[in-house]
């Protein structure tokens, strides 16, 4: 039978108005770059989210300082989808509760004081998922992963779902070093080619997509330009279904109603990153 997680005194409850308070199960901890955390869900929550979906934690204004200085604290933030399940056995104590482990990426200054102030049993508001996510094609066999350390987090459910279909991984990460807890969550089946270098991260694209026949991609948005030529060089054009990326633009609302996040495609038109991404095909946002 089902038992209560001792640090779980209050339950996870799902909202009327869809939001929903969750509990801090594990931490946040720092990966190379990116806070991780592990939140229980509502046990009616049956929804199964994809990695790089998103969900908008109510965060509010922690310090002084962000109640005097960092405005965008009124709104909620975005946390990434890295992984989910449906249970868990957390301390050799059977949760009923499914869990979702979510990612922050931190570039520059770090913005996220609040989220490493969270500790276990901590209630945490959120709205989602939310947006789209990474999905495997149903032909696809050999994946490409193309990462810098703090967005990698949200690769990590493509990568274990093409590895439990039998199919294979390769990843270039653009890291200066890879730290050892980093290393620890790549599975050993994974081909990892580390790369140091922009210079050296450019220099891997040509060989490994001749290799690929699917890529999933979670780099600054000026890098996905680069990738074109590699692209056509080993398939002759950008076609649709062949690569995806996950775009960085500002998630406010999250519905589609305050274009906040609006995106700019070739023909001159603008998309929503909350609806329509965060993850893109590659064939939407470039010219082919
Ligand atoms: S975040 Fe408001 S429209 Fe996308």
């Amino acid at each position: 039978m089902a038992m209560i997680h001792p640090h779980m005194p209050f339950p996870p409850v799902l909202h009327d108005d869809g939001a929903m308070t969750t509990v801090v199960t594990h931490p946040p901890q720092s990966l190379d770059g990116a806070w991780l955390m592990t939140v229980s869900l509502p046990p009616a929550l049956t929804l199964t989210p994809r990695g790089g979906q998103f969900v908008l934690a109510r965060c509010g204004a922690q310090s002084e300082f962000e109640r005097t200085e960092h405005w965008p604290t009124a709104l909620r933030t975005p946390l990434y989808v890295v992984s989910s399940r449906t249970a868990a056995v957390i301390a050799g104590v059977e949760s009923i509760w499914p869990e979702w482990e979510l990612a922050i990426p931190v570039h520059g200054y770090d913005h996220n004081q609040w989220v490493r102030e969270l500790t276990v049993g901590a209630r945490l508001n959120l709205l989602g998922p939310l947006g789209q996510g990474f999905v495997v094609q149903s032909q696809a066999r050999n994946l490409l992963l193309l990462a810098d350390a703090a967005r990698l987090p949200m690769l990590f459910a493509i990568m274990e779902q093409m590895l439990d279909q039998g199919g294979r991984v390769t990843l270039v990460l653009r890291a200066d070093t890879l730290g050892a807890d980093l290393r620890s969550r790549l599975p050993i089946p994974v081909e990892l080619r580390l790369a140091t270098t922009d210079h050296g991260f450019a220099q891997q694209l040509p060989d490994t997509m001749r290799w690929a026949d699917q890529v999933a991609a979670a780099l600054p948005n000026d890098a996905y330009a680069m990738l074109v030529e590699p692209i056509r060089a080993a398939r002759f054009r950008l076609e649709p279904g062949f690569a995806h990326a996950s775009v960085e633009a500002d998630l406010a609302c999250g519905v589609g109603a305050c274009l906040a996040c609006a995106v700019s495609l070739p023909d001159g038109s603008r998309t929503r990153a909350c609806v329509h991404g965060p993850v893109f095909d590659l064939a939407t946002l470039l010219r082919r």
